[in-house]
């Protein structure tokens, strides 16, 4: 456990002890980056923060991003073996940026060494690997996390709050998706995303997992499931190295296999009677980052999606005179968004929803207390994710059987 230090030139009025955190990442592409970049931002957008931390120790395998995490990032050391971050001493939170497939046994190295874990969404590639993912941090009783970012997003926490205090009515029914194109162009590569034994399942594990979340967030449980899955692209340029998801191959490239799902689609019931939808693909074309959601009830409505995150589509049928969706812009009357940019309507972006769940992890692990969202909510969706998988095998409606152990 690290020891508390005086923080030295703290920005603000709150300058008392501060707890120091070291931080080891593993995988440092897209997600791993941009968690480290967020550690080094919260000192200047959160001034009354009670922790600081330190960037100990990077592992990636490719030596090029090793090298920009000490050069560019500050880390004080890097390491193609992730055994050396978890194992490192002066770590104290290990956060988890690696393919999926590899999360459950970095998760079960690093809550047996006695860390702290922040893991990406979804916390393994299968709902078996969540279960044993849980299970490890709740044993060696460390503090797990979740990147389910999109819970942090200002006008999202004001979605909550309008359905939770009834300014909605009762709530009928919900539509959650997650459109994305990257994987629309049958020349896009053959990254690790669309490898059953790297990723594990595909859209399903990628996307649709945030959707259900946010789902889970702001309406409860589900109780049974009817879906459906396709893989629409079949096979894919092979990548070189360092290739992402986004990355694009030439026609004459070798090709290989994509062994997971590309489309996700599913109709269900909430256990308070709510009706819903969710559809995921990685593979259409037309919506480029569509995380939205749309909630509708007696007295209103509203609906939200990541290509404008600053904006709330809301209807209120008290407004006899204006009927119609109106857009509520964000702005500094929001939760976190003052951290950020003053005013109204000044936006702010994805990687801004990462420093404040990064920041909020943080204040959990500072405290010594359970934080949310953690590995038991993984858990949860995995559990829906199970009863889709079995409903698109058969065909029929399916329960939803929590796989929560405790
Ligand atoms: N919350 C979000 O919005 C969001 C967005 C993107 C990705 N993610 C999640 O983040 C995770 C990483 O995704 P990404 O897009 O950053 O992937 P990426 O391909 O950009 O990065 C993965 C990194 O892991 C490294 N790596 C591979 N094997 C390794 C090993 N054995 N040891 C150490 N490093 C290894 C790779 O070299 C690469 O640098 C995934 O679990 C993904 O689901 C979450």
């Amino acid at each position: 456990m690290s020891a508390t230090t005086e923080t030295l030139g703290a920005r603000g009025a709150s300058r008392g002890a501060r707890r120091r955190i070291g931080v080891g990442v593993i995988g440092f592409g897209w997600l791993g980056q941009a968690h480290s970049r967020s550690l080094l931002r919260i000192p200047t957008l959160f001034a009354d923060r009670d922790f600081d931390t330190e960037l100990v120790v990077c592992g990636d395998t490719l030596p090029e991003r090793r090298d920009d995490a000490v050069r560019s990032f500050g880390f004080a050391r890097s390491t193609g073996d992730w055994r050396a971050v978890v194992d490192d001493p002066s770590v104290d939170v290990v956060f988890i940026a690696a393919p999926n497939m590899l999360h459950v046994q970095l998760v079960e190295a690093a809550a047996a060494a006695g860390k702290h874990v922040f893991c990406e969404k979804p916390v393994g590639g299968t709902p078996e690997q969540t279960v044993r993912a849980e299970k490890a941090a709740r044993d060696a009783g460390v503090i797990s996390g979740v990147g389910y970012n999109y819970r942090w997003a200002p006008l999202v926490r004001y979605a909550r709050q309008l359905i939770a205090d009834g300014t909605l009515g009762e709530i009928t029914n919900y539509r959650g998706r997650f459109f994305s194109m990257y994987g629309s162009d049958p020349l896009g590569v053959l990254s690790w995303r669309f490898l059953v034994d790297q990723a594990g399942y595909g859209v399903t594990t990628d996307l649709m997992s945030h959707s259900v979340d946010l789902a889970h967030m702001l309406l409860g449980p589900i109780g049974r499931v009817v879906g459906t899955t396709e893989t629409f692209i079949t096979e894919r340029p092979v990548p070189g190295a360092a290739g992402s998801h986004y990355g694009r191959g030439r026609p004459e490239d070798p090709k290989a296999a994509v062994t997971n799902e590309d489309y996700a689609g599913m109709l269900c019931e909430f256990a308070s009677g709510v009706r819903g939808t969710f559809e995921a693909s990685r593979s259409m074309v037309g919506p480029e980052s569509q995380m939205a959601f749309e909630v509708y009830g007696t007295k209103g409505a509203l609906g939200w999606n990541l290509e404008k995150l600053n904006e709330l589509q809301l209807y209120l049928v008290e407004d006899e005179a204006h009927t119609g969706y109106r857009t509520v812009f964000g702005g500094d009357r929001f939760p976190y968004h003052g951290n950020f940019v003053p005013g109204s309507a000044n936006g702010i972006g994805f990687e801004d929803l990462v420093v404040i769940e990064d920041y909020e992890f943080c204040r959990s692990v500072a405290a010594g207390r359970e934080h949310e969202p953690g590995f038991a909510d993984a858990v949860d969706w995995v559990s829906v994710q199970a009863a889709l998988l079995r409903s698109a095998g058969s065909g029929h409606w399916e329960d939803v059987v929590s796989l929560r152990e405790d």
